[in-house]
């Protein structure tokens, strides 16, 4: 993954888990399902607003690989609004320069969801500006073990001796390889856990936790965690003073 800038100002990868839509939908007498598709207005405009910013990578947690518990509607009701809003929104995505990428296990995914994310993710491939990356049916821990398996397979073919095997060639290997870190987490909706999202990745991010439930998420609230990173100095394991003395440099 790229170096980082020691000092925090503009994040350049943030990190969302969108949680309390079931609960916005119940505070409201609604079925949880209302609460994903106001959801997905909050996400046009966090894209909208990260995009121009100049946020150079935006991932969001839309289904973890422990949602398939859920019930079964609300499963379903999950994947259709994953392809309504593929459909909808990929062209304006592609107008604002965006790029989308889908990462988790998507071959679990219906047929048809899974042609409309080859095909946004097509469409907008060779897009420059803010990467859109979507975690679908993902789970960090797998990440790790796939990327473990790679490396593993590289060994058996003899490319590789196990004392080659480094943190830059894990990360290589992970669905978010060539990705900076991220630098800002957001989860919206008061837990305070990592629910398995990105575990390596998230190793020196900046976590910030909020009450506001998805929903009721917007560009103001975006701004104050933006301005919470702002604050924060980031040592990554230097001293305060090697920092404002600016010798330490990026890990
Ligand atoms: C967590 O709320 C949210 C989800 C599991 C799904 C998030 C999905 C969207 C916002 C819509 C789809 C997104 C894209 C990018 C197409 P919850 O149901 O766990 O809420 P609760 O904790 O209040 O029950």
């Amino acid at each position: 993954m790229a170096d980082i800038a020691p000092s925090a100002g503009l994040p350049r990868h943030v990190a969302i888990i969108m949680d309390g839509n079931g609960r916005w939908a119940k505070q409201r007498l609604l079925p949880r399902t209302a609460g994903h598709a106001a959801g997905i207005n909050v996400v046009r405009r966090v894209v909208r607003y990260c995009a121009d910013k100049g946020v150079e990578v935006l991932t969001l947690f839309a289904f973890s690989s422990e949602n398939w518990r859920r019930p079964a509607d609300e499963v379903s009701v999950l994947m259709d609004l994953f392809v309504e809003a593929l459909a909808r929104e990929t062209r304006q995505m592609h107008e604002q320069g965006i790029r989308l990428r889908i990462i988790g296990d998507t071959e679990a995914f219906d047929g048809r969801l899974r042609r409309r994310i080859a095909e946004s993710e097509a469409l907008t491939a060779g897009n420059t500006g803010m990467t859109l990356m979507v975690a679908g049916n993902y789970g960090g821990r797998r990440d790790v073990v796939r990327a473990a398996q790679r490396v593993a397979e590289a060994v058996q073919r003899g490319e590789l001796a196990p004392a080659d095997i480094d943190e830059r060639l894990i990360e290589a290997n992970l669905s978010t390889a060539n990705m900076p870190e991220p630098d800002l987490f957001i989860r919206t909706g008061g837990e305070r856990r990592i629910s398995n999202f990105l575990l390596w990745q998230l190793a020196y991010t900046e976590l910030y936790f909020t009450e506001t439930l998805w929903p009721d998420f917007d560009e103001s609230q975006l701004e104050l965690a933006f301005q919470d990173f702002a604050s924060r100095e980031r040592r990554f394991g230097c001293t305060g003073e090697q920092i404002q003395a600016g010798s330490a440099v990026g890990r």
